[in-house]
């Protein structure tokens, strides 16, 4: 099995579809087929319209999905302003809203729009078991404490990935998404500076790509400085994320703790990681 079906099929049916099985309804692919035939299509057409103006909108809409799903409340609303993506969400529910009032949810346009973006990205399809409902009702800032940080350490991350019924394969897998999109500065900066209180990287980080970093991510200034979460190919959904963590170029300290060399831990996560890397037909 390629890296892409194994990556795709792990990490994507809990956020998808989870168990196939939504407030007492199945989901299954042709959910819309005959309310609104054209949705598939539809979300598919917006999506690469926007991707071919930025590349980068294929990995925020992936990330939306990551959010969303964890939030469990409907992406659009209150959470507008928060995440980059939201405009092309909502140029596709209005098309939809104009193609077939009232049928087609957000959470299914998020989950397709990933979908589409990871195969525009040059990663996986699959087929998308659609019928969710959007929620209508949780609390936003009870349900963001489930979205976890960058300097979280591996245990709380996992911890939080278990409260949703995920697991290590599971989020060595989903972290996998970093294999497109960026960070900014202020998302790893503590990482480069003072660990130890030395003013030194990390040093689970490769030294001379540390350096480079700090180049353009200074001690203080530079915020909003964009990153590649993978350099080596920014744009491209492929496995070369985790190779970076195995030479210990990963961006964030929530991809790097992936690997970290803790005794008692170690095979845990480092065989969630090599299993990922090692599917791989290049
Ligand atoms: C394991 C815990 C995770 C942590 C701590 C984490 C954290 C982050 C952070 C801090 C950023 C950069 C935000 C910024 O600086 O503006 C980011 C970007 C991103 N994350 Fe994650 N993430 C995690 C898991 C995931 C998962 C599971 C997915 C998808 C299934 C995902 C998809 C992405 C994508 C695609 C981007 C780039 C977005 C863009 O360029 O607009 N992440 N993540």
């Amino acid at each position: 099995m390629s890296f892409f079906l194994v990556l795709s099929l792990i990490a994507f049916a809990p956020l998808c579809c989870f168990s196939g099985k939504t407030h007492g309804s199945y989901l299954y692919p042709q959910f819309y087929d005959h309310s609104c035939p054209n949705a598939q299509q539809i979300v598919k057409s917006i999506v690469a319209e926007a991707v071919a103006k930025e590349a980068r909108i294929a990995a925020s809409l992936l990330r939306l999905h990551f959010h969303d799903w964890l939030r469990r409340i409907p992406i659009v609303g209150q959470q507008r302003n928060s995440a980059r993506g939201f405009e092309v969400l909502d140029k596709i529910k209005s098309a939809l809203e104009k193609e077939c009032p009232l049928t087609v949810s957000c959470a299914d346009i998020v989950t397709l729009a990933t979908r589409d973006s990871t195969v525009l990205a040059g990663g996986p399809s699959w087929e998308v078991p659609l019928g969710r409902r959007d929620s209508r009702g949780a609390s936003l800032s009870g349900s963001n404490n489930n979205i976890p940080a960058p300097n979280n350490t591996f245990q709380t991350i996992l911890t939080k990935f278990n409260g949703q019924g995920l697991n290590v394969v599971d989020l060595v897998a989903l972290s996998g998404s970093h294999t497109i999109g960026n960070a900014r500065c202020t998302s790893f900066r503590q990482r480069l500076y003072n660990q130890s209180g030395n003013g030194l990287p990390d040093s689970t980080f490769d030294q001379s790509y540390a350096a480079q970093l700090r180049t353009r991510c200074p001690r203080s200034g530079g915020d909003q400085n964009l990153f590649f979460l993978d350099f080596v190919s920014p744009t491209k959904f492929d496995n070369s994320y985790f190779k970076n963590l195995l030479s210990s170029k990963g961006l964030l300290s929530s991809d790097q703790v992936l690997l970290t060399k803790n005794e008692e831990d170690i095979f845990r996560k480092q065989r969630a990681v090599l299993r990922a890397v090692c599917t791989v037909h290049d």
